[in-house]
């Protein structure tokens, strides 16, 4: 049985910050972000914006082309959830009005979780055919203003149906992984942003790509010259090309500078403007590979490597299917990214701090332009609304 993502689908928030206006305002050079850590922008959330109405723009427009009764389970994965107890999922489900005969549950390993969401929603259509299970990771990326980290923020939300024929991409069975107990980046439950210890990061990242793919090559025989498309976790497009790297030199591969850039370029150009989205980041990036890549992929084996700090990492394979064309939501995509507005330094700051989620009590002015938005915290509970816009 062929399992694997029948629709996807990206938003992000509707407003981004400039790494030209970042380097200004902080005096550095603009090219150690254009070129040293290969980002033009980040999307900022506003604070009316949160994972929830992001994740409600990326599945509605899914939603409106299925019978939504059918929908078996919510996956949701997020390492920036809004509540330490109710699934952001839930949120969602009550946001969209999905069926009560569906199962809904936060999946939470910093940027892993997309992925661990995505293979649980495979194993559970393989035991029952009959199932769709709407997979969401959607995440605002957060950092301390002047850390080293705060280049690399963002935020976006990937809607995918997982089903059984699905007419995007079949999941392959078998999958390398590796988890190591460390201190990379973390984010104690009292704070709103990440702390990371960065350069150590990019280095355990890489660490565990090398293990994933020992395993993978281990459960799979497949070999570096059987995957025509790579497509990586992207914190910072720069990143993807280290680990690009570091996966030909451990697999000894022969790849020319052309094949290299045809393997990885297309993949990384929607991150490279909407920033960081921690678990959403890899399937920004298929998207973007899907969007942008100049010829078709129709049988292409494409490869995915997550990476969640802390760390857990996994790497696995799926074909794409014949007519994928058909289903992709290209100019939706275009058209929301390029459609956002550019903050000032200043205007970023204000969005930073009245975004909250040890607030009380508040009622948010409508800064977010999209359909769904967080209206308001009344006496600790969030309250959501659907706007008059569209998607
Ligand atoms: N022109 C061109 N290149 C320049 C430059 C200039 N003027 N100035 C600096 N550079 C280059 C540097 O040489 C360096 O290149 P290399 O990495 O190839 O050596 C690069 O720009 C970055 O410069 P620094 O190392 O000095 O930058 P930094 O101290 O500001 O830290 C960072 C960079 C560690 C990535 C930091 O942004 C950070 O901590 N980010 C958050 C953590 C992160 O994203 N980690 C990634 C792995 S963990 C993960 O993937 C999970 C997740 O999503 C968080």
């Amino acid at each position: 049985m062929k399992v694997g993502i029948d629709l996807i689908h990206f938003a992000t928030a509707d407003y981004y910050l400039g790494l030209d206006t970042f380097a200004a305002e902080k005096h550095i050079d603009v090219e150690k972000f254009t070129i040293g850590i290969g980002q033009e922008k980040m999307s900022i959330a506003p604070p009316d914006e949160d994972v929830v109405s992001l994740a409600a723009k990326a599945a509605a427009p899914i939603l409106r082309q299925i019978d939504t009764n059918e929908i078996s389970a919510v996956l949701f994965a997020t390492e920036t959830g809004v509540d330490q107890s109710k699934s952001a999922g839930v949120f969602l489900h009550g946001l969209l009005g999905l069926p009560n005969r569906c199962r809904v549950v936060e999946f939470k390993h910093a940027c892993y979780a997309g992925a661990a969401a995505l293979q649980m929603a495979t194993t559970m259509i393989r035991a029952n055919s009959k199932e769709k299970v709407l997979v969401i990771a959607a995440d605002i990326a957060k950092y301390d203003v002047d850390t080293s980290g705060e280049a690399t923020q963002g935020c976006g939300a990937v809607a995918m149906l997982i089903t059984e024929s699905p007419r995007i991409i079949a999941i392959e069975a078998g999958s390398g992984y590796y988890t190591d107990d460390v201190m990379d980046f973390w984010r104690p439950n009292n704070r709103t942003t990440a702390l990371v210890d960065g350069k150590y990061s990019t280095k355990v990242y890489l660490n565990s790509l090398k293990h994933a793919w020992e395993h993978f090559t281990e459960q799979t025989n497949r070999t570096f010259n059987d995957i025509d498309y790579f497509c990586y976790h992207i914190p910072f497009t720069k990143m993807a090309e280290k680990a690009h790297k570091t996966l030909i030199k451990k697999t000894g591969a022969d790849v020319t500078q052309d094949q290299f850039e045809a393997q990885t370029l297309a993949s990384q150009i929607y991150n490279r403007i909407v920033g960081n989205s921690y678990s959403a980041s890899l399937f920004v990036s298929f998207i973007s590979l899907l969007d942008n890549n100049r010829q078709s992929v129709e049988g292409k084996r494409i490869s995915f490597f997550s990476y969640g700090s802390g760390c857990v990492a996994e790497f696995f394979t799926g074909i794409m299917q014949s007519g994928y064309e058909k289903v992709l939501m290209t100019q939706e995509h275009q058209r929301k990214i390029a459609q956002r507005k550019p903050l000032s330094y200043q205007e970023y700051l204000d969005f930073y701090k009245q975004a909250d989620s040890v607030i009380e009590n508040i009622v948010y002015p409508l800064t977010n332009k999209g359909p769904y938005r967080l209206a308001g915290i009344k006496d600790h509970k969030r309250y959501y609304e659907k706007t008059n816009q569209l998607d």
